[in-house]
């Protein structure tokens, strides 16, 4: 299959390019930037190459290199930010520190005569999402360039004939007006990419994959029936039949029903299935605890032990989770990303796990497994059902999780869930839930005065969870949401409504 590698600087948008180019269909992958030049010339999917932008300039002493033969390979190469000054500088023109930084969107003239790609097509001045103090002052023998900005003189660059380009800008945001047509131009125009990247090719190549990793031996799935475990379910147990055992473990920190669903969704399918009731084991480990990152490391670790307990008495080798590529660009999985939280099917592993770890969409982003989950044909309950977190209610608890604060969220999220469930907004929604906090507020309920806890009311918008926005929710169904709970939750006597994005906010409280 025609790919696009990207050598990952470090920047933090490295992983909205590969995503953007997905989406033109065509399959991405981004790699460490210490990539040698054979493996890319062994590889011959490989149709062109993408340097992600990086926080460092090319001056400084541990600045990130690639294999500067790479150039020579006479693939298609294209530099963003930082990869667009390293090219520039390794082969000879002039990068400086810039007077002052530019940041955000800025106004760019792009030279309408040279009609050369990345920057075909464009109008004569459009936005460009900026963000670096280094700019490029003189080009290399034989390129030239294309844009400019006040600040950026050479704000992108062309060698036609060898097909290298540079944009300053970052066509990856979503602010930059037609950066996902320089992206989609780069890898179909350019590079002459098919497009092969579809929910049909994903399904094929992960049953391959998985056949090949498991063989003939036995592995254990832990299925919290979500959609990214129970995708993860459906295509391993095609792979390799009953050597699949599913685990679903019942924390008592799981949402209204989850149980019953997740019996009834997989009731019909082969799929052998074992309730693990776990709930006194996870309320005894967590008492008095209160920091988020050790009760993330606790529920991670007693997931693990059971697990590795089914696994003894099945005889398997292999734990398989339904780990995605953003769970794992939180915990850190890249040389120069740096850990947000502990994912808790990422970050909880223990060094010395017995059982071989295999996470078929480990790669994937989650509107890629939503459709996924659509071309099997799963269940609508599973395909539309909220996204729910691996540690559960646990991290929408501020302070100590126990039986009777778990119950409060529960039910507040119940309701907010509920309330939203049926109106036009609920498609949009990633998720919506309730919040418990320690403190109390003083309220007047039934002509008494009470003292009780506030919940926070969060509900987001996403597309890839990796940025997020609170959704514009009219005032009136709030306030529905609010009086429902206040009336039906008996510990709660306040709510208020979550308007933090992502970033600076996480999507979780902890
Ligand atoms: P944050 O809070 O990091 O959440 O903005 C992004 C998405 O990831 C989910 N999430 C998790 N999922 N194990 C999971 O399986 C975890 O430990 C975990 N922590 C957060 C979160 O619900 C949201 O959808």
């Amino acid at each position: 299959m025609d790919k696009i590698i990207i050598l990952d600087f470090g920047g933090q948008y490295c992983h909205l390019i590969s995503r953007r180019i997905r989406d033109a269909g065509v399959f991405a992958e981004v790699v460490a930037s210490d990539i040698s030049y054979a493996k890319i010339a062994k590889d011959k999917d490989i149709k062109g190459i993408i340097l992600s932008g990086g926080a460092r300039s090319v001056y400084d002493k541990n600045a990130p290199k690639f294999d500067k033969k790479i150039l020579n390979l006479s693939i298609p190469i294209l530099g963003i930010c930082y990869g667009h000054q390293l090219i520039a500088h390794l082969l000879g023109g002039c990068v400086v520190s810039g007077e002052s930084g530019e940041y955000g969107l800025t106004k760019m003239k792009i030279d309408v005569k040279r009609q050369f790609y990345p920057c075909a097509g464009m109008p004569k001045s459009s936005n460009a999402w900026m963000n670096h103090r280094d700019i490029v002052m003189s080009l290399p023998k034989g390129f030239v360039s294309l844009a400019a900005t006040r600040h950026s003189p050479i704000a992108a660059y062309a060698h036609p004939g060898k097909k290298i380009f540079g944009v300053q800008f970052h066509p990856e945001v979503s602010h930059t007006q037609n950066g996902d047509k320089i992206l989609k131009n780069f890898a179909l125009v350019v590079c002459k990419c098919k497009k092969s990247w579809s929910s049909k090719t994903i399904i094929k190549d992960i049953i391959r994959d998985a056949k090949e990793a498991i063989g003939d031996n036995k592995a254990i799935l832990g299925l919290s029936g979500g959609i990214d475990s129970s995708v993860a379910a459906t295509l391993t147990a095609q792979a390799i039949g009953k050597n699949l055992v599913a685990v679903y473990v019942d924390t008592g920190l799981m949402r209204h029903r989850e149980t019953e669903l997740l019996r009834s969704t997989f009731a019909d399918s082969r799929l052998s299935l074992h309730v693990a009731k776990a709930g006194t084991r996870f309320f005894r480990a967590l008492k008095g605890v209160t920091a988020p990152e050790r009760k993330r490391k606790i529920i991670g670790k007693l997931f693990i032990d059971i697990f590795s307990e089914f696994a003894k008495k099945e005889k398997a080798d292999f734990l398989i989770q339904g780990t995605i590529y953003s769970d794992r660009i939180e915990s850190g999985i890249t040389k120069h990303s740096s850990t947000i939280k502990s994912h808790h099917n990422v970050g909880g592993l223990p060094k010395n796990l017995k059982l071989k770890l295999y996470e078929p969409l480990r790669d994937l982003y989650k509107d890629e497994v939503r459709a996924i989950a659509k071309a099997l044909k799963m269940p609508k309950e599973v395909t539309t059902r909220q996204v729910f977190p691996g540690p559960g209610l646990a991290v929408r608890i501020i302070g100590e999780v126990t039986p009777r604060r778990a119950q409060i969220v529960r039910d507040a999220s119940r309701i907010v869930e509920e309330e939203l469930q049926y109106t036009k907004y609920w498609p949009n929604i990633w998720m919506s839930f309730a919040v418990l906090l320690t403190i109390k507020s003083v309220g007047i309920q039934g002509d008494e005065r009470s003292y009780k806890y506030p919940v926070v009311v969060r509900i987001i918008e996403s597309r890839d969870a990796m940025t997020a926005n609170f959704s514009k929710i009219p005032h009136e169904i709030l306030e529905k949401i609010s009086t429902r709970i206040t009336n039906e939750v008996k510990d709660v006597n306040r709510v208020v409504y979550d308007i933090t994005n992502k970033p600076p906010g996480t999507m979780e409280w902890e």
